[in-house]
Protein backbone atom coordinates (compact mmCIF):
# COMPACT_ATOMS: atom_id res chain seq x y z
CA UNK A 1 0.00 0.00 0.00
CA UNK A 2 1.56 3.26 -1.33
CA UNK A 3 2.57 5.19 1.78
CA UNK A 4 3.27 9.49 2.08
CA UNK A 5 4.89 11.76 4.26
CA UNK A 6 2.80 14.76 5.21
CA UNK A 7 3.64 17.46 7.56
CA UNK A 8 1.87 20.55 8.96
CA UNK A 9 4.24 23.27 8.99
CA UNK A 10 4.90 25.55 12.49
CA UNK A 11 2.08 28.12 10.73
CA UNK A 12 -0.59 25.41 10.71
CA UNK A 13 0.37 24.27 14.37
CA UNK A 14 0.01 27.90 15.38
CA UNK A 15 -3.40 28.25 13.84
CA UNK A 16 -4.73 25.59 15.52
CA UNK A 17 -5.43 23.67 11.70
CA UNK A 18 -4.15 20.38 12.96
CA UNK A 19 -7.45 18.64 13.45
CA UNK A 20 -9.01 20.35 10.55
CA UNK A 21 -5.93 18.79 8.16
CA UNK A 22 -6.27 15.29 9.62
CA UNK A 23 -9.59 15.39 9.36
CA UNK A 24 -9.67 15.69 5.62
CA UNK A 25 -7.47 12.85 5.41
CA UNK A 26 -9.47 10.76 7.95
CA UNK A 27 -12.93 11.69 5.80
CA UNK A 28 -11.05 11.28 2.52
CA UNK A 29 -10.93 7.37 3.48
CA UNK A 30 -6.61 7.50 4.03
CA UNK A 31 -5.17 5.88 6.79
CA UNK A 32 -2.93 7.07 9.44
CA UNK A 33 0.56 5.16 10.45
CA UNK A 34 1.97 8.08 12.32
CA UNK A 35 2.19 11.22 13.87
CA UNK A 36 4.22 13.28 15.82
CA UNK A 37 4.29 16.44 17.10
CA UNK A 38 8.22 17.63 17.03
CA UNK A 39 10.28 20.61 16.88
CA UNK A 40 12.57 19.95 13.69
CA UNK A 41 16.49 20.29 14.20
CA UNK A 42 18.14 22.45 11.63
CA UNK A 43 20.35 19.43 10.47
CA UNK A 44 17.27 17.79 10.04
CA UNK A 45 15.44 20.61 7.89
CA UNK A 46 18.64 21.05 5.83
CA UNK A 47 18.80 17.66 4.82
CA UNK A 48 14.86 17.34 4.12
CA UNK A 49 15.21 20.23 1.70
CA UNK A 50 18.25 19.47 0.52
CA UNK A 51 16.99 19.90 -3.42
CA UNK A 52 16.28 23.48 -2.32
CA UNK A 53 19.78 24.43 -1.06
CA UNK A 54 20.96 26.21 -4.35
CA UNK A 55 17.51 28.69 -4.60
CA UNK A 56 17.86 32.13 -3.03
CA UNK A 57 14.69 31.05 -0.02
CA UNK A 58 17.01 28.37 1.35
CA UNK A 59 17.88 29.79 4.38
CA UNK A 60 14.48 31.22 4.77
CA UNK A 61 12.89 28.11 4.37
CA UNK A 62 14.98 26.39 6.97
CA UNK A 63 14.16 29.08 9.42
CA UNK A 64 10.86 28.74 9.02
CA UNK A 65 10.57 25.09 9.18
CA UNK A 66 12.43 25.42 12.73
CA UNK A 67 10.64 28.77 13.94
CA UNK A 68 8.48 26.07 15.95
CA UNK A 69 6.63 22.26 16.29
CA UNK A 70 5.42 20.78 13.24
CA UNK A 71 3.45 17.96 13.37
CA UNK A 72 4.49 14.89 11.18
CA UNK A 73 2.71 12.17 9.31
CA UNK A 74 2.22 8.88 7.28
CA UNK A 75 -0.82 8.11 5.50
CA UNK A 76 -1.23 5.59 3.68
CA UNK A 77 -3.93 4.17 0.84
CA UNK A 78 -4.26 4.15 -3.21
CA UNK A 79 -2.25 7.05 -4.87
CA UNK A 80 -2.33 8.74 -1.97
CA UNK A 81 0.80 10.72 -2.66
CA UNK A 82 -1.01 12.20 -5.59
CA UNK A 83 -4.31 12.69 -3.72
CA UNK A 84 -2.66 14.10 -0.91
CA UNK A 85 -1.31 16.55 -3.18
CA UNK A 86 -4.64 17.60 -4.85
CA UNK A 87 -6.20 18.03 -1.73
CA UNK A 88 -3.12 20.61 -0.32
CA UNK A 89 -3.23 22.80 -3.63
CA UNK A 90 -0.65 24.63 -5.38
CA UNK A 91 2.57 25.14 -3.56
CA UNK A 92 1.73 28.77 -4.16
CA UNK A 93 -1.32 29.76 -2.38
CA UNK A 94 -1.90 32.24 -4.91
CA UNK A 95 -2.42 29.44 -7.58
CA UNK A 96 -3.97 27.00 -4.85
CA UNK A 97 -7.95 26.07 -5.94
CA UNK A 98 -10.68 26.96 -3.15
CA UNK A 99 -11.32 23.93 -1.10
CA UNK A 100 -7.92 22.73 -1.01
CA UNK A 101 -6.06 23.07 2.41
CA UNK A 102 -3.67 25.94 0.74
CA UNK A 103 -6.71 27.49 -0.75
CA UNK A 104 -9.07 27.69 1.98
CA UNK A 105 -6.20 28.61 4.93
CA UNK A 106 -2.46 29.81 3.06
CA UNK A 107 -1.56 32.86 1.84
CA UNK A 108 1.83 33.24 1.42
CA UNK A 109 4.22 30.57 -0.73
CA UNK A 110 6.75 30.77 2.60
CA UNK A 111 3.94 30.24 5.41
CA UNK A 112 1.83 27.50 3.15
CA UNK A 113 0.54 25.25 6.11
CA UNK A 114 1.06 22.00 4.95
CA UNK A 115 3.98 19.73 3.48
CA UNK A 116 3.52 16.68 1.50
CA UNK A 117 5.87 14.07 -0.67
CA UNK A 118 5.69 15.00 -4.12
CA UNK A 119 6.93 11.10 -5.27
CA UNK A 120 7.27 7.61 -4.18
CA UNK A 121 11.18 8.40 -4.21
CA UNK A 122 10.72 11.10 -1.76
CA UNK A 123 7.85 9.56 0.11
CA UNK A 124 10.21 7.16 1.08
CA UNK A 125 13.36 9.35 1.88
CA UNK A 126 11.28 11.49 3.50
CA UNK A 127 9.75 8.96 5.88
CA UNK A 128 13.05 7.74 6.38
CA UNK A 129 14.48 11.29 7.83
CA UNK A 130 11.16 11.74 9.81
CA UNK A 131 10.41 8.53 11.24
CA UNK A 132 13.81 6.52 10.97
CA UNK A 133 11.70 3.03 10.28
CA UNK A 134 10.07 3.94 14.05
CA UNK A 135 7.00 4.75 15.09
CA UNK A 136 4.87 3.45 11.94
CA UNK A 137 1.56 1.31 13.07
CA UNK A 138 0.25 -1.36 10.81
CA UNK A 139 -3.66 -2.55 11.55
CA UNK A 140 -6.67 -2.92 9.74
CA UNK A 141 -8.65 -0.03 9.64
CA UNK A 142 -11.71 -2.14 8.52
CA UNK A 143 -11.66 -4.49 11.26
P1 LIG B 1 7.08 22.62 0.44
O1 LIG B 1 6.08 21.78 -0.26
O2 LIG B 1 7.28 22.41 1.89
O3 LIG B 1 8.48 22.47 -0.31
C1 LIG B 1 9.39 23.50 -0.49
C2 LIG B 1 8.90 24.78 0.07
O4 LIG B 1 9.58 25.94 -0.34
C3 LIG B 1 7.48 25.04 -0.40
O5 LIG B 1 6.62 24.15 0.23
C4 LIG B 1 7.29 26.49 -0.07
O6 LIG B 1 6.73 26.68 1.23
C5 LIG B 1 8.72 27.02 -0.08
N1 LIG B 1 8.91 28.04 -1.11
C6 LIG B 1 8.78 27.89 -2.43
N2 LIG B 1 9.04 29.06 -3.05
C7 LIG B 1 9.34 29.96 -2.06
C8 LIG B 1 9.68 31.33 -2.06
N3 LIG B 1 9.78 32.02 -3.20
N4 LIG B 1 9.92 31.93 -0.87
C9 LIG B 1 9.83 31.23 0.28
N5 LIG B 1 9.51 29.91 0.34
C10 LIG B 1 9.26 29.29 -0.82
Amino acid sequence: MEKTFLMVKPDGVQRNLIGEIVSRFEKKGFQLVGAKLMQIPTELAEEHYGEHKERPFFGELVDFITSGPVFAMVWQGDNVIATARQMMGATNPKDSAPGTIRGEYAATVGKNIIHGSDSPESAEREIGLFFKGEGLVEYNKDA
